[in-house]
C-alpha cells in the first residue's frame, strides 16, 4: 500500500514532525540524505552559495545544476527543487515547460513554487499535468519588494485571512505538502488544522506537520544576516577557518607537502 502526504499528516514518519532541509550539494546532500525525510534544494542558494543578497538573480540552469547534483547523493530523502524566480508566474504553460524540464534533468520528485490564491491555476495545471507540488506560502522571499520587506505575515485579520486563503487555494489546486514561512503562530497552526496535507514551517512555530531549515544557517556558514526563527545547531566556520590557516601555514613553512605526499620514481 502506498503512503501518501496525507496519510503522514495523520500519523507523522513514524509518529515524529517530517524534518527538512535545504541542501545545494552533493556532499551536502550525501551527510543530510540519511537524517532528513525531505531535502529542498531551495533557490536561497542565490545567498548562500552565489553570494547575491536575494533569491531574484537566481536562474533556473542554477536550480537544475545543484538539483542535478543533490539527486546524484540522495537515496532515502525526497528532493524538492524550487523554481526560481521568473520561470513559472507568466502563465502556467511557462510553468510547467520549467518545471518538466527541472523534472527531467535533475530527476528529482517534486518542485516548489512560491504563491497562494493567484497561483492556484497553475499549481493545478501541473500537478493535472503529473508534475508533484510542494506550495510556498506566507513570507515569500521572490516577492519581498512587493510584500514590504522580510515582514512577518498574519498579524491582523486580514493578512491571517490572505494567509488562510492561500493555504486553502494551494490544498485544493492539488499540492502534496505546503511551507509555511514567517507566520504568526495561531495562524500556522490553525492552517495546519485546516488543511489535510502536512505544513512544513519555518518561522511558523512547532505547530506545523514538519519543520525545515536553511543549512548554511544551521551549520554557520551563512552569516550575511540570522533570522529570528533560524537556529545554528553548530559553527563549522572556526574549523574551516582554522584547517586553512594551518595549511597555507605549512606551505609557507616547506613543512607540506611532506615525503607522504610526494611520488619518487619505483
Ligand atoms: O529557498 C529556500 O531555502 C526555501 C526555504 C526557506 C523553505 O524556500
Amino acid at each position: 500500500m502506498q503512503v501518501t502526504f496525507q496519510d503522514i499528516k495523520k500519523t507523522g514518519i513514524n509518529n515524529k514532525p517530517i524534518a527538512c532541509i535545504t541542501a545545494y550539494t552533493a556532499p551536502m546532500a550525501q551527510i543530510a540524505d540519511p537524517l532528513v525525510d525531505i531535502i529542498l534544494v531551495g533557490d536561497s542558494l542565490g545567498m548562500t552559495i552565489y553570494g547575491f543578497d536575494s533569491t531574484i538573480p537566481v536562474t533556473i540552469d542554477m536550480m537544475i545544476a545543484h538539483g542535478e547534483a543533490v539527486v546524484r547523493y540522495a537515496k532515502h530523502a525526497m528532493v524538492v527543487v524550487d523554481m526560481s524566480y521568473n520561470t513559472y508566474e507568466h502563465s502556467k504553460e511557462q510553468a510547467l515547460e520549467n518545471a518538466k524540464k527541472i523534472m527531467e534533468k535533475t530527476k528529482c520528485a517534486a518542485v516548489k513554487l512560491e504563491g497562494g490564491v493567484e497561483l492556484a491555476g497553475t499549481i493545478k495545471y501541473l500537478v493535472d499535468n503529473g508534475i508533484p507540488v510542494m506550495g510556498h506560502i506566507g513570507l515569500l522571499p521572490q516577492s519581498v519588494e512587493k510584500m514590504g520587506g522580510y515582514k512577518i505575515q498574519g498579524r491582523n485579520d486580514e493578512g491571517a485571512k490572505k494567509v488562510m486563503n492561500d493555504a486553502l487555494a494551494v490544498e485544493k489546486a492539488g499540492a502534496f505538502s505546503i511551507v509555511i514561512e514567517g507566520t504568526i503562530e495561531p495562524v500556522a497552526r490553525d492552517i495546519t488544522n485546516a488543511l489535510k496535507i502536512p505544513t512544513i514551517g519555518i518561522g511558523a512555530s512547532p505547530a506545523c506537520d514538519g519543520q525545515i531549515l536553511v543549512l548554511d544557517d544551521v551549520i554557520g556558514t551563512f552569516t550575511a544576516f540570522s533570522p529570528k526563527f533560524s537556529k545554528r545547531f553548530c559553527d563549522v566556520k572556526p574549523i574551516i577557518n582554522a584547517a586553512i590557516a594551518q595549511y597555507a601555514a605549512d606551505v609557507k613553512a616547506r613543512v607540506f607537502p611532506s615525503e607522504d605526499n610526494c611520488f619518487y620514481p619505483k
